[in-house]
């Protein structure tokens, strides 16, 4: 059973991912689904709760930019033994933006939105508790490039 946690800016492409390579497998855990909940982290838990003690794998597909956000999943993903793998979204602030405008209807967020999440960004790290970290970068042709997590690769947030 697996938990795999999505990091990265709005329009980065992680629900795109989560549809190629995880739906027929893996459970979809978004806050997006739950826009009309008051209280969306405490439902969160309570879905990702279920699915786990039922022993489903699932993919936690929010922003999921800060230490704390991770934290609790984490914790809650490793008392049910679940392999945490985490995929962060290497993308320029730009290009994200530009992804941004041409989306339609609700997928489409303010901009001020990924401003505000690129502030509180850190970038995963092995010591957070993940078995496996990898970074996706989108690559020509609607495909997308995974390679191993590497920190030396990147300093960190992307580049403005
Ligand atoms: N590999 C790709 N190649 C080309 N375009 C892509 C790719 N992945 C995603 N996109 C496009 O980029 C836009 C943003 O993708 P997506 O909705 O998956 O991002 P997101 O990270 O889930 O955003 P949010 O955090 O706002 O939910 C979409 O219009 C999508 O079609
Ligand atoms: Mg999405």
């Amino acid at each position: 059973m697996e938990m795999v946690i999505l990091i990265g800016l709005q329009a980065s492409g992680k629900s795109t991912f989560f549809r190629t390579y995880f739906a027929n497998s893996h459970e979809l855990i978004s806050k997006d689904l739950m826009r009309n909940n008051k209280r969306p982290s405490r439902r969160q838990a309570q879905l990702l709760t279920a699915a786990l003690e039922a022993g489903r794998s699932v993919v936690v597909d929010n922003t999921n930019p800060t230490l704390e956000d991770r934290e609790a999943l984490i914790k809650l993903g490793r008392q049910y033994k679940a392999k945490i793998i985490g995929y962060y979204f290497d993308s320029t602030l730009q290009d994200c933006l530009n992804r941004n405008q041409q989306r339609t209807g609700k997928a489409k967020v303010l901009d001020v939105g990924l401003y505000a999440t690129l502030k509180k960004l850190t970038p995963p790290d092995y010591s957070e508790g993940f078995l496996q970290l990898f970074q996706v970068a989108i690559a020509p042709h609607g495909a997308f490039n995974i390679q191993p997590w590497e920190v030396e690769q990147t300093d960190g947030k992307p580049e403005v």
